[in-house]
């Protein structure tokens, strides 16, 4: 099981404004839409500029360099059909105004 790491507390996230953490060594963009907050790897999947320096539309942050566009709730790569380009979602959760973030463990096939 993932286990949650406590990264912030809920008001210090700006709606519609990106945030970087770092969890376990990697960096994680974390998004806030009302109350709810989304996660997702932060190195885009392009060349690895970071997400959360990117900007929110309809759902979809999309990396300020080439302007690729991740639907925020589920990373997946929205200007074409390629799963391949898909940013990694990150398992995120709000208990009592306190944002958890886990990294998922590697699978022992990964290689990594
Ligand atoms: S580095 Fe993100 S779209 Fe190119």
């Amino acid at each position: 099981m993932d286990e949650f790491q406590r990264v912030c507390l809920l008001d210090e996230l700006r709606p519609g404004q990106g945030r970087m953490v770092v969890v376990g060594g990697s960096p994680v963009c974390l998004f806030r839409i009302g109350d709810d907050v989304f996660a997702l790897d932060d190195r885009c999947p392009h060349a690895g500029a970071s997400l959360a320096r990117g900007y929110l539309e309809d759902g979809v942050v999309r990396c300020r360099i080439h302007h690729w566009g991740f639907r925020i709730h589920d990373g997946v790569y929205v200007d074409e059909d390629n799963p391949r380009c898909n940013a990694r979602p990150i398992p995120v959760r709000v208990i009592d105004g306190q944002v958890a973030v886990a990294m998922p463990k590697p699978s022992p096939d990964s290689g990594t």
